[in-house]
């Protein structure tokens, strides 16, 4: 069959580069996608939310199969234009209803739906601009760090977390009065602080069945040590060393069950993945937030470890037949380095020649923000590359990534040289 799949990262290159190795896979397309996705499929030059265009390339390239990357078009309701519409309802489509993004799109809805179905997470309340007294006065109550969250999409950037009483009442009212976030933060969650260390669990799901995929552990701070300002990754690895079988079933029946049970009894059409942030608190799993898509680069290190036909898994999603289907894993560790434009997260140059990818022999070489550019890779984002490598644990695959790192370039280029430092 004919494939599509939509963005343009390092998510989208590993989709890709799964589904393109699958026989059940004819001819594949990649919307706008970038000079990763170009050296094995079509690249057509679509935004991930103009609908109508992507209706008139699933039609003319005779697709049947649109995998959704990033979580925009999801939130804007791309599974229910396709089951609305006559020509386009048959087409399968992997991502959930816009109802079932929306425990990615507000963060209220996510807290509501986990309070109803018993799924722990931090306590919480929620303010909108004719509360926001109440909120100023709610903060006193807490103890810090003080959590603020802007409701509805904010690219990552909308979660504050902040030591000091006064500041994060400032802040409160920058989001409630002053649009901090624009439309995002017209609703704001505050939330009780969770010390842990933080895990990503997947799930892919079918709305009644569910697999849990490999874990991942992702890095998201500019800076050694975790320190800096947040980027969408720097690096990540799978599986994650301190999620052994007795917390992973813990998640299973705390989280897992409870959330794809809940989707259901909500009568929501699910069938894609669900991202699931977790904290560990001592030896206990708090949900921190539902995405509702895979994450970016945690796909980067679950998807070569899973060695299931990804298109027969996907189909099984879209024919609600997932519990028909084995999933085999890769027992090798993955990890993944981002390679980025110096500046990021802040302001960074594009169009910088990149050298060396043909040169790297051990890794997988996704490319998140590039561009064919006559005979030339060129940059096109803040994160530029991202550097994979398998090997028998974590330690090794870093290692083998930062040795293959050493034959790429760019002006600028800069990465982390510590991903896996607190495992
Ligand atoms: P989110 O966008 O919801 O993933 O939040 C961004 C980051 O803020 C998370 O990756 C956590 O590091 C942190 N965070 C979110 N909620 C909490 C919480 N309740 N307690 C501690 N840290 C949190
Ligand atoms: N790496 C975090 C995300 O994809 O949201």
């Amino acid at each position: 069959m004919n494939i599509l799949v939509l963005g343009s990262g390092g998510r989208e290159h590993a989709f890709a580069y799964k589904i393109k190795q699958s026989n059940r896979c004819s001819n594949l397309f990649v919307a706008p996608g970038n000079a990763g996705t170009h050296a094995l499929a079509t690249n057509l030059p679509i935004s991930v939310t103009n609908f109508p265009e992507i209706k008139k390339a699933v039609l003319e390239h005779h697709i049947a199969m649109v995998v959704v990357g990033p979580e925009d078009p999801l939130v804007a309701g791309i599974y229910d234009f396709f089951k609305e519409d006559e020509a386009l309802k048959n087409v399968m489509l992997i991502g959930p209803s816009s109802q079932g993004a929306q425990l990615e799109g507000s963060k209220e809805r996510a807290k509501e739906f986990m309070a109803a179905h018993g799924i722990p997470t931090a306590a919480y309340h929620s303010f909108s601009e004719e509360t926001l007294n109440k909120g100023i006065e709610f903060l006193k109550t807490l103890k810090p760090p003080y959590v603020l969250k802007a409701d509805g999409l904010a690219a990552g950037k909308g979660v504050l977390i902040l030591n000091d009483l006064k500041e994060a009442q400032t802040e409160l009212e920058q989001m409630l009065k002053h649009a901090k976030f624009g439309a995002a933060s017209s609703k704001v969650v505050i939330e009780e602080f969770l010390d842990g260390i933080e895990l990503s669990v997947f799930v892919l799901t079918d709305g009644e069945h569910y697999k849990i995929l490999p874990t991942a552990k992702d890095y998201k701070r500019i800076g050694e040590g975790d320190t800096g300002l947040n980027t969408g990754g720097m690096g990540a690895v799978s599986p994650v060393p301190f999620a052994d079988d007795g917390f992973m079933k813990k998640i299973e029946e705390q989280v897992v069950k409870p959330t794809v049970r809940g989707l259901k009894e909500e009568g929501i059409d699910y069938r894609g993945f669900i991202f699931i942030g977790l904290i560990k608190v001592e030896e206990e799993p708090f949900v921190i937030e539902y995405n509702v898509r895979m994450g970016d680069p945690e796909t980067e290190v679950v998807l070569p470890r899973i060695q299931t036909d990804l298109v027969s898994l996907l189909e099984a999603v879209s024919r609600k037949e997932l519990e028909t289907i084995s999933l085999k894993i890769d027992p090798r560790a993955a990890a993944t380095v981002m390679l980025v434009s110096g500046g990021y997260p802040e302001a960074y140059q594009k169009e910088k020649v990149i050298s060396g990818t043909e040169q790297v022999a051990d890794a997988f070489v996704f490319h998140a923000g590039t561009l064919q550019k006559g005979g030339n890779i060129v940059s096109n984002g803040g994160r530029v590359l991202a550097v994979t490598s398998l090997d028998e644990d974590f330690k090794k695959a870093i290692k083998k990534s930062y040795q293959e790192i050493a034959k790429l370039s760019f002006d600028k280029m800069y990465y982390r040289t510590d991903i896996g430092f607190d495992l």
